[in-house]
């Protein structure tokens, strides 16, 4: 899954052909990440299995509302662990580029960042971190977080999906069970709806605050803010989480630190962002920074002091439920 780490093999058939040294030893990697991905998920229902033994447990998690059904759904464990695992590997991984890619073009765009600053000030203050309730007063978060998603796409091919049956598309027959490619990249770079597309601009999504699976639901395709989340009946079913994600992790960032390019140690000069998709980008099913320069330092001692404050109510309210 990571970035570049291996090539869409499933997509394209003909890499099953090719001798090994191509794409370095991938089946031996691919076998490799298989099992991985079986132990780990494995594990996941194990635990489960073990904690549903203990009596004061509460079956209130995704996994209890599949075991209790599984009799009538009749799921292999395979199917069951994989199902669950699937959702967690689908939530983590793009989130979190999708973060970095914002973290990448506060490096650059630093403006954008001062102004967003100035937003969640005015909003919130000093006296605690941004939370879910102030979204609609931060019209200027919302609008970074679309142009993150706009401007490097995590998934710029969507997923593939097939044709139910027959269809003719402007003027193209489409015939039943076509792979079909929703080419997101081209939908986000393409200057007729976003003028400049390589610059990361807030004016590309102004007044445009409703929530992504809101507008994506719209029959008006102009009303559409991005195809970040796929497109049809296969769209990315974690999006009403994921915007949620995104808003807490961005507003956190920009409220909490001063972002900037990094600085050569040597030279003590300002590194030039790399923000290019070819060179400053990895290759691979889904589109993540290269590691990059960047300076972070905390805004004030008073955010840093609420940091450290809302960090241990959330270590006692939640993580300290979980095992690590
Ligand atoms: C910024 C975060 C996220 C991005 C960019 C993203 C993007 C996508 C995309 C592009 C697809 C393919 C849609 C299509 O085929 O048209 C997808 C599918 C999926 N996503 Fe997400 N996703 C994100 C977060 C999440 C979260 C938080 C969850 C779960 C809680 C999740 C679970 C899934 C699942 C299960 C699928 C497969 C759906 C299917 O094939 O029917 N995703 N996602």
């Amino acid at each position: 899954m990571g970035p570049g780490a291996a090539p869409p093999v499933d997509l394209f058939p003909i890499f099953h052909w090719l001798p090994e040294k191509f794409w370095g030893n991938w089946i031996q990697r691919s076998n490799r990440v298989g099992s991985n991905m079986n132990k780990l998920h494995r594990k996941l229902l194990s635990e489960i299995r073990r904690r549903r033994e203990n009596p004061t447990y509460q079956r209130n998690s995704v996994m209890d509302s599949v075991l209790d059904q599984n009799e009538k759904l009749g799921l292999t464990d395979h199917q069951m662990y994989f199902f669950c695992g699937v959702l967690v590997e689908g939530a983590s991984d793009t989130t979190a580029t999708a973060i970095l890619s914002f973290i990448h073009a506060m490096t650059k765009w630093t403006g954008v960042l001062r102004k967003a600053q100035e937003e969640v000030d005015r909003v919130v203050g000093e006296g605690r971190s941004p939370v879910w309730e102030d979204y609609d007063r931060m019209p200027y978060v919302a609008a970074t977080i679309k142009e993150a998603m706009r401007w490097r796409a995590v998934v710029p091919l969507a997923f593939p999906h097939a044709a139910t049956e027959d269809d003719w598309i402007d003027g193209y027959f489409i015939p039943k069970g076509s792979a079909v490619y929703i080419n997101v990249w081209g939908l986000h770079h393409d200057p007729a709806y976003f003028s400049n597309p390589e610059m990361f601009d807030l004016d590309h999504f102004k007044g445009k605050t409703a929530l992504a699976p809101e507008l994506a639901s719209v029959t008006d395709v102009d009303l559409r803010d991005h195809y970040g989340y796929g497109s049809g009946r296969r769209i990315c079913p974690g999006m009403h989480l994921a915007e949620r994600n995104l808003f807490l992790a961005i507003a956190k960032l920009i409220w909490a630190f001063d972002i900037g390019p990094g600085i050569d140690e040597k030279t003590g000069l300002t590194i030039e962002p790399d923000v290019d998709p070819q060179t400053g980008y990895q290759e691979g099913l889904i589109l993540g920074a290269r590691p990059f320069a960047c300076r972070m330092s905390v805004r004030s001692e008073a955010r840093r002091d609420v940091i450290v404050r809302e960090f241990q109510k959330v270590d006692a309210d939640v993580f300290s439920k979980f095992e690590f």
